[in-house]
């Protein structure tokens, strides 16, 4: 027997690249900062962004039903949810991290490749070496995320009581900056490959926080990040990039950074036991199948034993309002 809801979640599963389409458009675009106030005409908006006035309409158009835009008389004008993350000036800005969406989708295109062969295919044209435009829009999306959840992320674990803070791969120090300036005795610092470091110190630079976050270039699989130094250890979304046994390492250098009483804090989309929820952590894994050589989600119980292993006491689990979740572990 048909079920038109069966055909209809079909539908909207299949043609769901459509919808992220035009959003990756339009955020490329800049429309919403360019409508941003009073709104524009269709004519103005193709004249400015130099676009064909016919499919300006139609994209337009389909921005109102996604709810992205509102069309009174003829004039298009933001909606509450594009003004607040849409518009290039607004501190919760989320469109580089739309844009890294949009770049995926060359080596998403290729998935059935990467579940034939359990192989990567983000290097299929060869080399690994580092793509700096590539790079920047990855940390500046890595930024977006952090913006959002920086906030919630310092009330939740009450950093006001800790002095000293290692943000491991900590991208452009997102969250060592805002929690450095949430808690003026704290001191940080931001450990990330040399690539990257390069931008961090810009971004400390830039948020006036050069006296208070300082930074480390290494590689967290083969340097040390110190002895005995930090009663903070923040490990946000690094450990989906690597197999299990570099994350117990990773985590045991973690461990011998921290003074006694200190904790190590792990960001990461965490799955149930099971690996099949939530949704959007099953579909990173295989995000991290053709990202990585070996990365994936894991779940709880996973991260839970790695920490156990290396001698954290008292781990537990603190969820988080959007897909995140923190995974806390004592140093006794
Ligand atoms: C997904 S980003 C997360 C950035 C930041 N922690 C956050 O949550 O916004 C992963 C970060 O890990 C860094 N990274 C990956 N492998 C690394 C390694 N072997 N040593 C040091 N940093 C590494 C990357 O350069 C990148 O900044």
């Amino acid at each position: 027997m048909n079920k038109p809801e069966d055909i209809e979640y079909l539908n909207e599963i299949s043609y769901s690249y459509w919808k992220a389409q035009v959003l990756f458009v339009a955020t490329d675009m800049d429309v919403f900062t360019l409508i941003a106030g009073n709104g524009k005409s269709c004519k103005v908006i193709a004249r400015r962004l130099r676009t064909d006035l016919r499919a300006t309409e139609m994209i337009l158009n389909a921005l109102v039903s996604l709810k992205f835009l509102r069309k009174i008389k003829e004039i298009y004008r933001n909606t509450a949810i594009s003004n607040r993350y849409l518009v290039k000036d607004s501190p919760l800005y989320q469109g580089d991290r739309i844009h890294h969406f949009h770049n995926l989708m060359d080596y998403w295109s290729k998935l059935s490749d990467a579940v034939r062969t359990g192989k990567p295919t983000a290097y299929d044209n060869a080399e690994e070496e580092v793509d700096e435009k590539r790079l920047r829009e990855f940390i500046r999306a890595m930024h977006n995320i952090g913006a959002v959840q920086a906030g919630e992320i310092y009330r939740k674990l009450h950093l006001k009581k800790y002095y000293s803070l290692l943000d491991l791969a900590g991208g452009q120090g997102t969250y060592a900056v805002r929690f450095a300036k949430e808690n003026p005795k704290m001191k940080a610092v931001v450990f990330d490959l040399p690539e990257v470091i390069k931008i961090t110190r810009e971004h400390i630079k830039e948020s006036g926080m050069k006296g208070k976050v300082a930074t480390k270039a290494g590689d967290c699989l083969k340097d040390s990040f110190g002895k005995e130094l930090y009663d903070i250890v923040f490990v946000s979304n690094l450990l989906h990039i690597y197999r299990p046994g570099e994350n117990r390492k990773i985590l045991k250098k973690c461990w011998d950074s921290l003074l006694k009483k200190g904790i190590v804090v792990v960001q990461e989309f965490v799955l149930n036991s099971a690996k099949t929820q939530p949704l959007f952590g099953t579909l990173f894994s295989l995000n991290m199948l053709m990202g990585t050589h070996r990365g994936s989600s894991y779940s709880y119980v996973e991260m839970k034993e790695w920490l156990k292993d290396v001698g954290f006491k008292n781990v537990k689990r603190v969820n988080l309002e959007l897909d995140s979740g923190l995974i806390i572990g004592h140093k006794p």
